[in-house]
């Protein structure tokens, strides 16, 4: 579907870009041609997916983070900026979950979440686009939310991510429209389920409750990070210049059928829908 050269000379800075879907998106830009600079805390991880993505004669580099930490957000870019000369793209996709009950939540897992999700996409966001207002060069940013924020819905058991990314489409949206005028560009994706070690181990620990999910999901499976990853790549590319603020759910359906009221339906067997349908004739 792409040209293969689609990102090439861009330089794309990707926030927890060495595991799960950071590290697919990675993979996936550099096979079409651009430049990676992956952040996150572990060293391991981020070693080597950059060694898979030179493995690919792509350039790749990194530098361990937190993006709690300010200072240590504009030292990685001007790592990065060391290395590439300019960073250009922005991938926000560093998050941090897990399921609890909100009443047994001490403030500092409340913190911590909002502090890497919300905090840490504002310190990504406000170091680059400094430099490309100053210098007056366009930018373009990415911000992975997840469909309770786009639906606007909010979810019980993970408020403090709840909260974070709805935070996170807001300052998606005022932005897309405060940096027009400096050719920065803003949007967001909103994946449904897509299995990766982190979500998983924190969100689906055991057996029963990911075939739980996957027999409620309308399409019967869960996202492939190969969707994701074009997505992405399609949002961040000059063929979506016109879009901006926007954010696309990735989902295969799944957010809408919790909100039909009639969409438990689809799990009516055949003799359910025989008495409807006679029920309609008398
Ligand atoms: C309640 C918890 C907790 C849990 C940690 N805390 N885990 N509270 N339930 N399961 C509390 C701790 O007790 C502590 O509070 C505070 O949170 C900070 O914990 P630390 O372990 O010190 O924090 P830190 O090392 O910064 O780790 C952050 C983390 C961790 C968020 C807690 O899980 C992490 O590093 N996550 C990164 C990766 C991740 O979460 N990936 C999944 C993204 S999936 P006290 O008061 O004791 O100090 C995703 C998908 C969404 O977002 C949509 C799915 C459909
Ligand atoms: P993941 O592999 O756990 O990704 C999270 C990444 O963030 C890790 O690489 C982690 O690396 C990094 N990170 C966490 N805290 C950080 C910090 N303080 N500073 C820097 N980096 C930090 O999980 P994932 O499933 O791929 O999630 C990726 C994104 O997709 C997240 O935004 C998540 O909310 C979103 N999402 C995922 C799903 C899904 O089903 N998988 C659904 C909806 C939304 P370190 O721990 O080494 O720092």
């Amino acid at each position: 579907m792409f040209q293969m050269d689609l990102l090439k000379g861009r330089t794309i800075l990707i926030t927890g870009g060495g595991t799960g879907l950071g590290r697919s998106m990675a993979l996936r830009f550099a096979e079409l041609g651009a430049n990676l600079f992956l952040i996150g805390r572990r060293e391991e991880p981020l070693a080597k997916t950059c060694e898979e993505i030179r493995a690919k004669e792509i350039r790749a580099a990194y530098v361990s983070c937190d993006v709690r930490d300010f200072a240590a957000v504009e030292n990685a870019i001007a790592v990065a900026e060391k290395e590439f000369g300019r960073v250009d793209t922005l991938v926000n996709n560093a998050a941090g979950n897990f399921i609890a009950r909100t009443e047994k939540l001490s403030p500092n897992a409340f913190n911590s979440v909002m502090g890497i999700v919300l905090q840490g996409t504002f310190h990504c966001t406000l170091a680059l686009a400094r430099k490309w207002i100053a210098a007056k060069q366009p930018g373009n940013i990415l911000n992975i939310v997840t469909t309770y924020a786009a639906a606007n819905s909010g979810s019980g058991f993970v408020v403090p991510s709840a909260c974070a990314k709805a935070g996170v489409l807001a300052m998606t949206r005022s932005l897309a429209v405060e940096w027009a005028r400096y050719r920065i560009r803003m949007n967001a994706i909103a994946p449904g389920p897509f299995p990766t070690e982190g979500a998983w181990s924190r969100l689906m620990p055991a057996k029963e409750l990911e075939e739980r999910a996957r027999q409620n999901h309308p399409m019967k499976r869960f996202g492939r990070h190969e969707e994701l990853a074009n997505l992405a790549a399609f949002l961040l590319s000059d063929l979506s210049e016109y879009i901006n603020g926007e954010c696309v759910v990735i989902d295969g359906g799944l957010w809408l059928r919790g909100a039909g009221e009639f969409n438990d339906f689809v799990d009516f067997p055949e003799a359910a829908w025989d008495v409807l349908e006679s029920a309609r004739k008398k």
